[in-house]
């Protein structure tokens, strides 16, 4: 690519930011439409974020994607913030203009890619995990009005999201699940191939879709699928999500095709 005086900047913030994607697909979007920028990764050391996030604004950088582990920092640097991220607490994109505009992609990110497996309306689903992510999913499944379930290890933080995005809280996953449709794994759990089940994956069924956030095949996943159930990784949720990032940037709607490939091609 060749780089210009008018060549717009944008990137990915982040803490650690060395294995992320978004470079690869962002600016393959780039490519596709021939719009003159780049996006680039800036790792930040998390004591210098507001410093890196201000300077980046002054800059004159014309957007960020936000990642672990400032979304929620960058919610209260920004000027204006979409109803999404101001209701999860956290925002994954910001359009820097005259003002600082933050939102949040992740929750359409998820709906779009459980919605390629099946339509979520009314739908019974068991949130596993109460962090970040979990917010994300929980407005996702409110906006569609599904029944939610949620379990966490720490069960304060459980409840607290469940008052916010109106969920019931189960003690044990295994308590609810022959009621439910849909199974999300919002946890890190099965980041490492030797994390113990959350629960026992044996009592998932065929009726089931089970949604991991993480981008690999997960025990959860790989249990599902040997039990005859639908399954799907955090892949699809990722892609979308940077796609709608690029339409907050530049009102252009990337095929999935093309940021799938960039990314396959690795
Ligand atoms: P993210 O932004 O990716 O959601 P996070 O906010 O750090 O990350 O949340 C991590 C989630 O994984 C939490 O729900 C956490 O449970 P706790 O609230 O009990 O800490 C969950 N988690 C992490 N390790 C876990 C483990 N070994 N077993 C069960 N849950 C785990």
């Amino acid at each position: 690519m060749k780089i210009s005086g008018k060549t717009k900047v944008y990137g990915i913030v982040g803490y650690p930011v060395r294995h992320s994607l978004s470079p690869v697909f962002q600016n393959e979007a780039f490519k596709h439409f021939s719009v003159d920028a780049v996006y680039v990764p800036f790792e930040v050391n998390p004591e210098r974020f507001k410093e890196a996030f201000l300077g980046l604004y002054a800059l004159g950088v014309c957007g960020v994607n936000i990642t672990l582990p400032f979304k929620e920092k960058a919610c209260e640097l920004c000027h204006l913030l979409d109803e999404a991220s101001s209701l999860i607490g956290a925002v994954n994109t910001v359009k820097f203009g005259d003002k600082i505009e933050g939102y949040n992609t992740d929750w359409v990110g998820f709906l779009r890619a459980l919605k390629e497996e099946e339509e979520l309306k009314s739908k019974k689903v068991l949130v596993l995990g109460a962090g970040g992510t979990s917010r994300a999913v929980l407005y996702a499944l409110s906006q569609e009005e599904c029944k939610t379930y949620l379990w966490n290890r720490t069960k304060e933080k459980a409840y607290e999201l469940a008052k916010v995005f109106g969920a019931e809280v189960v003690s044990h996953p295994e308590e609810i699940i022959k009621e439910v449709d849909v199974i999300v794994n919002t946890t890190s759990v099965g980041l490492s191939d030797e994390d113990p089940p959350i629960f026992n994956y044996d009592k998932i069924e065929e009726k089931h879709l089970v949604f991991d956030v993480i981008y690999k095949d997960t025990l959860l996943l790989k249990r599902a699928r040997e039990r005859g159930a639908r399954v799907k990784d955090g892949l699809s949720m990722l892609l979308y999500q940077g796609i709608e990032s690029f339409k907050i940037w530049t009102g252009l709607e990337v095929p999935l095709e093309v940021v799938k490939r960039a990314v396959m091609s690795l």
